[in-house]
């Protein structure tokens, strides 16, 4: 296994890394979001992308996603944990809640969503039945269980365009179409990892209530507190998740 995080807001660096190497990589398509950190942790190497690039600049549907994956194809990455943050939307999704994903579904438009271009290779369909690695989803929870962390195991993830935040009546709909989450960068990531042949899964942190599931309206500052507070219980997963790699 050679294992890439992807780290998104909150997670711009992975301060643990240690004999760390920047890497700018190009792709045919273009450059991305950052250049990749090569380094150590719990005596593994591993590469470190940050997805809003390092100053957390590029919005969510700024993200040159092929470029990213693509780059971390070159560097002959086999698996990808991609840590994001989340919006809760059903009653087990309560800010600050850990949760490893198995669905999603997809309400981005007009992003570059697949490698499969017409043109540069023959028409293809990837399946995409479990868009999540199971591999690596029974690890992430194998993870936080040695960590004495709780995770949610499974959950729907709705992706939207952004950068703005829902109205109350799209996450209404989002609720009947049975998503339980809400975030921005979940696609085309995953689906561009799978046409990569990528395993991939993510660790969502809840970071507030969808809009109209809480008290009033959604504000930066409980975002910031809520990411502020989760963010270290992902990064002692990431830690265990590594150690439990060893050997494999
Ligand atoms: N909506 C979309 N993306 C998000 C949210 C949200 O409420 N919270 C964190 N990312």
């Amino acid at each position: 296994m050679r294992l890439a995080v992807i780290g998104g807001s909150g997670l711009g660096r992975l301060e643990e890394l240690k004999d760390v190497r920047r890497e700018v990589v190009s792709t045919p398509y273009g450059t991305p979001s950052a250049p990749l950190a090569i380094g150590q942790l719990e005596g593994q190497e591993i590469v470190f992308l940050a997805r809003h690039g390092e100053e957390h600049t590029i919005p969510p549907h700024r993200i040159n996603y092929r470029a990213n994956l693509a780059a971390l194809k070159q560097l002959g990455v086999t698996h990808v944990l991609a840590v994001a943050t989340v919006g809760g939307i059903t009653p087990k999704m309560a800010p600050q809640t850990l949760v490893v994903p198995d669905q999603l579904i997809d309400y981005t438009y007009g992003r570059a969503h697949t490698f499969f271009e017409t043109g540069n290779s023959p028409v293809t369909h990837v399946d995409f039945t479990y868009p999540y690695s199971q591999e690596l989803r029974c690890k992430l929870i194998e993870a936080a269980t040695v960590c004495g962390l709780k995770v949610v195991d499974g959950g729907c993830y709705g992706c939207t365009q952004g950068p703005r935040l829902e109205t109350a009546a799209e996450i209404r709909r989002m609720e009947g179409d049975g998503c339980d989450l809400v975030g921005m960068t979940g696609m085309p990531e995953a689906a561009l990892a799978r046409e990569l042949e990528l395993e991939y899964a993510s660790l969502g942190l809840v970071v507030n209530w969808a809009a109209g599931k809480g008290e009033g309206v959604v504000t930066m500052a409980q975002i910031q507190a809520n990411l502020a507070a989760g963010m270290g219980k992902v990064r002692q997963i990431l830690k265990a998740f590594v150690q439990l790699g060893q050997g494999t």
